[in-house]
């Protein structure tokens, strides 16, 4: 007997109003349904099936792995139509756990929770009591409390429509009892859908047992239909995320304005202003802190260090106490040392950069190896491309560059070089040369402007 794991993925979504099948819409930056994917895998089923059909070829391509296999629901006539197209590659004895592409966030341990609860002959349905059930099938009891059926929104009574315990979609049993009254399901219904709720009354009048599981997790029962739910339990995770690393003592300026879209690792001490979004795999070291608005993507910053507002830096590696922004731009591929200052309006892109070098304003270095102690003046700007490749700048240990200056690759500037404002280098500058290539200035004295024509 081993557990096989059903995820419905195959409904268009009509209530999202786009191209997209709604179980790829994303919460922090990840379709939903890989959320189920990854907890299901924590059960360790046997396997993982996905019923697939809306906006096939787009989840075909997004959603990819050794462990799971696809079944097409051609025509989305309903939930239970849905776990049809997967059971006939299921063993009767396998044990069949029902998820939905958009419940996002139910957890491992409610799952098992459900699974326990389960006699081994019945069927169990997570149910949740919620205080606006609008939309959800509405659990219907016995007066003593046993479960008798489910009414969806659109087909209850007035009465039944004031039950707040509702069903979350997710349910489990024997692949046997499935297969047995799966196929007596009609779609006599509001929608003329063949719904998978209605197995449950199905099977209790032949003698099946059927239990409940209710959570009272909010995350679990979170299916996600529209656009606003979506928004509603992006914050929810959000908040939770924050929640967690204050626990772990980072410093969260206003944890409603946070947003991490992967992981993020802190040391100690860590200060994270207002509006950043973190993607991806993102380190801070102790003491680091972060300004507001900036966005940080795959990137480890040293201890110490400082992010000022507004800046973007992606896929680099920042040593100990830099000095990055406000403004400031890393491009993949830059790794700087320690002390290194890149300030307002600087553009970094695939570049080294030594210890203690400063680029303070309006600045672009690419594909470029800095020395240490360099200073940048403002403007200077590497020409690493001449429209056809891109080319190495490298310099030097202790160079000066003069504002306004043009670095036109590929070319080196030896150790303790400096360079006069408003230079175009174009060839190899030796050690602790200076080089100018600015036109000298004149004095014409006297000099009458040119006047206006006068009709
Ligand atoms: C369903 C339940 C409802 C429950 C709610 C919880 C039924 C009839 N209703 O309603 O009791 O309270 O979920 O969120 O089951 N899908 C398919 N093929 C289809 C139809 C749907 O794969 O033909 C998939 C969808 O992609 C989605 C899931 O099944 O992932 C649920 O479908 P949806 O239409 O959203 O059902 P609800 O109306 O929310
Ligand atoms: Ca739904």
């Amino acid at each position: 007997m081993s557990l096989q794991v059903v995820i419905l993925a195959a409904g268009k979504g009509t209530r999202m109003k786009s191209n997209k099948p709604k179980v790829l819409h994303e919460i922090a930056g990840k379709p939903m349904i890989e959320y189920v994917i990854d907890t299901a895998r924590k059960l360790d089923p046997s396997n993982i099936t996905i019923v697939y059909g809306f906006g096939g070829d787009q989840i075909r391509k997004r959603i990819q792995g050794t462990d799971l296999s696809f079944v097409c629901q051609e025509e989305q006539l309903g939930t239970a139509h849905a776990v049809k197209q997967a059971l006939p590659a299921i063993d009767s004895s396998d044990n069949v756990l029902v998820l939905y592409g958009d419940t996002p966030l139910v957890s491992a341990e409610t799952l098992r929770n459900v699974m326990d609860v389960n006699s081994g002959n019945g069927l169990t349905v997570l149910t949740a009591d919620v205080e606006n059930p609008f939309g959800l099938g509405r659990i219907i009891r016995s007066d003593d409390g046993k479960f008798l059926r489910i009414a969806e929104q659109k087909d209850a009574s007035p009465e039944e429509l004031e039950i707040r315990e509702i069903n979350t979609g997710i349910c489990y049993g024997s692949a046997g009892i499935f297969k047995n009254f799966i196929e007596q399901i009609g779609c006599n219904n509001k929608q003329n859908e063949f719904y998978l709720v209605d197995i449950f009354s199905i099977a209790l009048h032949n003698g099946v047992e059927i239990s409940t599981y209710k959570t009272s997790k909010d995350t679990d029962m979170f299916g996600i239909n529209d656009h606003r739910q979506q928004a509603d339990l992006e914050r929810l995770f959000q908040k939770r995320q924050a929640e967690k690393l204050m626990e772990q003592g980072v410093t969260i300026i206003d944890p409603s304005r946070f947003d991490l879209r992967g992981t993020l690792t802190c040391g100690t001490d860590v200060v994270i202003d207002i509006n950043v979004v973190f993607e991806g795999n993102v380190k801070l070291g102790n003491n680091v802190r972060i300004g507001a608005g900036c966005v940080i993507r795959h990137c480890e910053i040293g201890d110490n260090s400082v992010i000022s507002p507004y800046s973007v830096l992606e896929s680099s590696k920042m040593g100990k106490s830099n000095t990055i922004g406000p403004f400031a731009h890393l491009r993949p591929d830059c790794e700087t040392a320690d002390e290194v200052h890149v300030g307002n309006f600087v553009e970094v892109k695939k570049s080294v950069i030594s210890h203690g070098t400063k680029a303070g304003h309006l600045t672009y270095i690419g594909d470029s190896q800095v020395g240490s102690n360099v200073n940048f003046g403002a403007g200077t700007i590497t020409c690493n491309y001449d429209g056809a490749n891109k080319h190495k700048t490298v310099i030097g240990d202790d160079v000066f560059i003069g504002s306004d200056t043009q670095l036109v690759a590929p070319v080196e500037i030896g150790k303790g070089a400096t360079i006069g404002a408003g230079s175009t280098i174009t060839k190899r500058v030796g050690e602790k040369e200076l080089v100018i290539t600015r036109v000298p200035q004149r004095h014409i004295a006297g000099w009458i402007r040119p006047q206006k024509n006068n009709k």
